[in-house]
């Protein structure tokens, strides 16, 4: 049974019962978590975590909540916020190291302007570090394992640093099982000045591209489905371009529709409910599997939905 006195004795930051996680969440969808916790520190964060998993009470960890979709019905047990807890980071010669909660894009923005390649193209995501090393994001080529030197994380109520080659990590997975990311480090490339002129370019070139084909200015999480890893019809075809060729785009259930500008992407345009993009997904899972035999696997984690683990 959850004791909240002693819940809120316990943890410094920020406890609220039933937040609504469309407050917490980019795709501006999802309903209340009956506990909700912005830790003020690390300790505390860890305390919140000691609290929830010593009373075998549920909880998930949330960072910017970018990559994921909440039921309507909102989360049965804790949300735990890395953003303010977990929000320091260092640049020490090509050696960078950060808490889960910072922003990868502001990571990205800040090494970079060190003069420190490796994760550059990364400016623009919306995530943060802790969600980008668990599902190894990456964009333009770019992936977090790539650079990634290790990982610290919390397990069994204990922190121990991993390293890449303790995880089976691919493409837009980590490995990891149950461990809470606290921190990790990286280890970039040192750029010369010709070398950073070249990759500015190539930032600015992919920020145009971006805003042309991503659909920045309404509510969405991202890619939704992950590109199949197999080719289709001897092509390697993307997500995105197997909902185009089935017709999809401007398709919307309520008010989730998918993307104009994007296949693989499905915007929230006001008033959307998790159950109109559950109602897409299953639409476009169908359509493509028809056209092309192909199964498309969910890229975003699902909060609060029965049987479906968070990733
Ligand atoms: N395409 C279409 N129609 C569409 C969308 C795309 O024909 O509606 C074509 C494009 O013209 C291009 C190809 O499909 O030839 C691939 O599209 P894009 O370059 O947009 O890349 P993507 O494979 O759809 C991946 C990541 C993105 C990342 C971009 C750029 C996945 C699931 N998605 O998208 O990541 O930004 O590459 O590197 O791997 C995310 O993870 O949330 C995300 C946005």
């Amino acid at each position: 049974m959850l004791n909240m006195q002693e819940l809120l004795s316990l943890v410094k930051g920020r406890v609220a019962i039933g937040e609504e996680m469309r407050e917490h969440t980019s795709f501006r969808i999802g309903g209340p978590a009956d506990f909700f916790i912005e830790p003020m520190d690390r300790q505390d964060f860890i305390r919140a975590v000691g609290f929830f998993t010593s009373r075998r009470i549920p909880f998930v960890i949330l960072g910017r909540g970018s990559n994921i979709l909440v039921h309507d019905e909102g989360i049965r047990g804790g949300v735990i916020m890395t953003g303010t807890a977990l929000q320091q980071f260092s640049i020490k010669k090509q050696q960078v190291e950060a808490d889960a909660g910072v922003s990868v894009s502001l990571l990205a923005e800040k090494t970079f302007s060190s003069s420190l390649g490796g994760i550059e193209l990364l400016q623009g995501i919306p995530g943060t570090v802790g969600g980008a090393v668990r599902m190894n994001a990456g964009a333009w080529g770019q992936e977090i394992f790539q650079v990634l030197s290790w990982v610290e994380v919390l397990r069994g109520g204990r922190t121990s640093v991993l390293y890449p080659d303790e995880l089976e990590y691919g493409y837009r997975q980590g490995g990891f099982g149950s461990e809470i990311v606290l921190r990790a480090g990286f280890r970039l490339k040192r750029l010369s000045e010709r070398e950073h002129a070249e990759r500015s370019r190539r930032v600015q070139e992919i920020r145009l591209q971006r805003a042309r084909t991503q659909p920045l200015s309404f509510p969405n999480a991202g890619s939704v489905f992950k590109n199949p890893e197999r080719s289709i019809g001897g092509e390697s075809l993307s997500a995105g371009a197997l909902i185009d060729r089935c017709g999809l785009k401007g398709y919307s259930c309520g008010g989730a529709l998918v993307s104009e500008l994007h296949g693989n992407f499905i915007v929230n345009t006001g008033s959307a409910s998790a159950a109109d993009v559950m109602k897409l997904v299953e639409v476009i899972r169908n359509r493509v599997a028809e056209r092309f035999g192909v199964v498309l696997e969910l890229e975003i984690g699902l909060l609060g939905f029965d049987g479906v683990i968070c990733r």
